[in-house]
C-alpha cells in the first residue's frame, strides 16, 4: 500500500476543545476534533491536502451535492493501546469500498497517499483524542461531496474529499428490536445498494421513522423484488444463529459489503463457530422464532461493532429473542475488540499502526 504521505499543509488551531468534551457521555457523532482533513479535485487532478481547524465551510447553492446527491462516505475507527499507540483496522478495506462507491457515483478515486496518508496525518495530530479502554475509539468519517456548481444533471467536475473525525461509544444506547421490511425497500438490482452512497442512507429515514414510532430501532431491509430474503440493517449487516450456526446473506448490488461483517465471518471459522454466507428467508427465520432454534440475531458495521437485536416483528406479530449470557455475539465482540484494542495478538493481520 502506497501510504507516503503527500505535501499537506498543516494549520493548528489555537485552541483545542477537548477539556470541554465529557468522554463519558458521548451521543454518537455529535462532537467532532479540533481538525479536519479537505482535499480539492479539480480540472482533472486532485490538489494538495490541507489539514486545518474544524469549520464550517462555504459552497455555492447550485453544487450537484444538494441537487442530485453526488455524495459518499466510509466509517472507520482508531483504537488506542496500553502503551498509548494508535491503531486502524483493516484500513485497506475501507479504502477499497471507498474508491467502489466512487467509481459506482461516477466520482474520481482519491488515491491512497490522500486518503490513507492523510487520515494518518490528521490522527496524528489528533492523537489524545483516542482515549485509551475498551469502548472508548475514535469514530473516522471521510467522504466525498460534488462542488462543482450548476444544476444541469451530469456528474460533477469538481469535488471535495474530506475526513473529520469523532470521539465515540456505543452507536445504540439501549435494546435493539426490529421490523423486517414488507413493503419499503433499501436498495435494488443494479441500483447503488453496495455503495455506500448518502442516498442509501436517508432513502431509509422515512420508513425508519415509521418503525420508530412503533418502537422499533431499526429495519432489517428485504430483497426489493419478493421481500422474502433478509438482506441488512442499513446501519448494520445483519446475523441470525439458528441452533448453533451463524447465517448471513452474501453480499449483491443490494448489500454493503462491511468489513465487521467480514471480519465475523473470518473470526467465527477461526473459532470453529459454522457459519454460512447464503441467503436467509424470512419464513426460516420465522419458523426457526417459533420453534425456539432461533438463538440470536445481530448486526455487525463499525459504529455498531457487535450489537444484539432482542427480537423482531414481521406481519405484525412480534418475536422476543431468548436472553442468554452465553451468545455468539458477545463472544465474537470480546475476540473481535481484542484485536482492535491489541488485548489478543492479531493472527490475522488487521491491525495497522498510525
Ligand atoms: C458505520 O458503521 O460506520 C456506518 O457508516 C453506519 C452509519 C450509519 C453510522
Amino acid at each position: 500500500m502506497d501510504t507516503t504521505p503527500t505535501l499537506i499543509n498543516i494549520t493548528r488551531a489555537t485552541v483545542s476543545k477537548i477539556g470541554s468534551v465529557d468522554f463519558e457521555n458521548l451521543t454518537f457523532g455529535n462532537v467532532f476534533t479540533d481538525h479536519m482533513l479537505a482535499c480539492e479535485y479539480s480540472n482533472g487532478a486532485w490538489q494538495a491536502p490541507v489539514i486545518k481547524p474544524y469549520e464550517p465551510f462555504m459552497i455555492d447553492p447550485s453544487a450537484k451535492v444538494f441537487h442530485y446527491g453526488q455524495a459518499i462516505f466510509e466509517g472507520m475507527k482508531a483504537y488506542k493501546d496500553e502503551h498509548d499507540d494508535v491503531w486502524l483496522f483493516r484500513p485497506d478495506e475501507n479504502y477499497d469500498r471507498f474508491n467502489k462507491s466512487a467509481a459506482r457515483l461516477a466520482m474520481p478515486e482519491v488515491p491512497e497517499n490522500i486518503f490513507i496518508g492523510g487520515l494518518k496525518a490528521l490522527l496524528n495530530i489528533e492523537r489524545e483524542w483516542v482515549k485509551k479502554g475498551k469502548g472508548n475509539s475514535l469514530y473516522i468519517r471521510p467522504f466525498m461531496i460534488a462542488t462543482g456548481s450548476g444544476v444541469i444533471a451530469a456528474p460533477s467536475t469538481q469535488y471535495r474529499f474530506m475526513i473529520i473525525l469523532s470521539p465515540a461509544r456505543s452507536y445504540y444506547s439501549g435494546e435493539v428490536k426490529v421490523i423486517i421490511a414488507e413493503h419499503y425497500s433499501r436498495a435494488a438490482n443494479g441500483g447503488i445498494g453496495a455503495a455506500k452512497a448518502a442516498g442509501n442512507y436517508s432513502a431509509q429515514f422515512y420508513p425508519t421513522k415509521l418503525a420508530n414510532e412503533q418502537g422499533f430501532q431499526q429495519i432489517i431491509w428485504t430483497d426489493d423484488a419478493t421481500h422474502t430474503r433478509l438482506e441488512e440493517a442499513g446501519t448494520m449487516n445483519v446475523f441470525f444463529r439458528i441452533n448453533d450456526t451463524l447465517y448471513t446473506a452474501p453480499t449483491s448490488e443490494r448489500i454493503l459489503d462491511g468489513v465487521t461483517r467480514k471480519s465475523i465471518i473470518e473470526l467465527a471459522a477461526r473459532e470453529n463457530i459454522p457459519v454460512e454466507v447464503r441467503p436467509v428467508l424470512v419464513s426460516e427465520i420465522v419458523a426457526a422464532a417459533e420453534n425456539g432454534t432461533l438463538k440470536e440475531i445481530f448486526g455487525a458495521g463499525t459504529a455498531a461493532v457487535i450489537n444484539p437485536i432482542c427480537g423482531f416483528s414481521y406481519k405484525g406479530k412480534y418475536y422476543e429473542l431468548p436472553v442468554s449470557e452465553d451468545t455468539f455475539a458477545a463472544e465474537l465482540k470480546e475476540k473481535l475488540t481484542n484485536i482492535q484494542y491489541k488485548l489478543a495478538e492479531d493472527t490475522f493481520g488487521w491491525t495497522v499502526k498510525v
